[in-house]
Order: structure tokens, then sequence, then C-alpha cells
């Protein structure tokens, strides 16, 4: 039997949990805080969104919600983190293109928590995106090697 909340260790699941929930009132800002550090950080990766950036900022932070509020129920996550990863591909994104956004990610954090974002904080996020990343990659190669 699996248990339910195999996918991360519920201490750090609780402290994602916690400080997304200290961010949700700054979800807008966020978004464009995330969208500012990414293209400073990689300016070429600018050509893939197509669309409205406030609003994808939007889908990004409530993606991110979305998956926090799924860590301790990996079976329900998980096919959500797949099909995303599958979608992915079809925006031009490559595995590469992970440790950047990622990076991206962490800053923003950085800037919207302010002190709030201590080095344990800082490392349950770290994991959690590596859990968010890997699951989407690994999907993607899959339909990659299908075809
Ligand atoms: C934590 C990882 C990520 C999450 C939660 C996430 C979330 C999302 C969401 C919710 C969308 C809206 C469309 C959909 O649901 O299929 C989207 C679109 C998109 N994402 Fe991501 N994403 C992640 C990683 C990445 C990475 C690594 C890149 C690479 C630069 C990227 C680039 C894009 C692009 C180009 C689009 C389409 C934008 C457009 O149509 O203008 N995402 N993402």
């Amino acid at each position: 039997m699996t248990p339910d909340n195999e996918t991360m260790q519920s201490p750090t699941s609780r402290i994602v949990q916690s400080s997304f929930a200290e961010l949700a009132p700054l979800a807008p800002q966020m978004g464009r805080i995330f969208y500012a550090e990414l293209f400073a950080l990689d300016p070429t990766l600018r050509t893939l969104f197509v669309g409205n950036i406030e609003r994808q900022g939007d889908k990004l932070v409530q993606m991110i919600g979305a998956a926090v509020n799924l860590l301790d129920q990996p079976r329900r996550l998980m096919p959500v983190l797949r099909q995303l990863g599958q979608r992915h591909v079809g925006y031009g994104v490559r595995r590469s293109h992970y440790d950047v956004v990622g990076l991206a990610l962490v800053r923003t954090l950085e800037l919207t928590l302010g002190n709030r974002f201590t080095d344990e904080v800082r490392a349950a996020w770290i994991k959690f995106y590596r859990l968010v990343a890997t699951t989407m990659m690994a999907a993607a190669d899959e339909l990659a090697d299908a075809a």
C-alpha cells in the first residue's frame, strides 16, 4: 500500500502550504515579479510566451496553489503534473528551461516573503519545485519517446 503522503514528507509540505497561504493575497504581484525575474535571467524565454503575460502569471500562481494543496494526495497530484508537463512540450518548453524557472520562482518568493523566507522555507520550496519539475519532465520525456 502506498501511503497518501508519500510524495513529500509532511513537515516540508506543511511549510510550503503555510507560506503559500501567506502569499495568496500577493498573488497578482507574484506573477509580475516572477516574469520580470525570469526574463532578466534569460531574455530569450520571452519568445515562448505568446499570450497575455498578466493572465499567464495568474495561471502560474493558481497552478502552484493547486499543486501545493494536493501535496498530500499524490494520486491526485501526479496526473495533474504529468498532463501539465506534456502540455508544456507543445509550448516549446525543454528540460533545460526548468532550472531557470526554478531559480526565478525562488527569487520571486524571496522578494515576496522578505524575512519570512527563512532557510527552512527556502529548502522546502526547492524540494517542492524539484518534485513538480521532475514529474513534469518525466511525463514530457515519455511523450517524446512515444513519438
Ligand atoms: C512549476 C512548474 C510550472 C508550472 C506550475 C507551470 C504552469 C503553467 C500553466 C498553469 C500554464 C497555462 C497553460 C496550461 O495549463 O497548460 C503554463 C503555460 C506556459 N508555461 Fe508553464 N509552468 C511551469 C513550468 C514552466 C517552464 C519550466 C517553462 C519554460 C520557460 C514554462 C513556460 C510556459 C509557456 C511558454 C506557457 C504558454 C504561455 C502562452 O501560451 O503564452 N512553464 N504554465
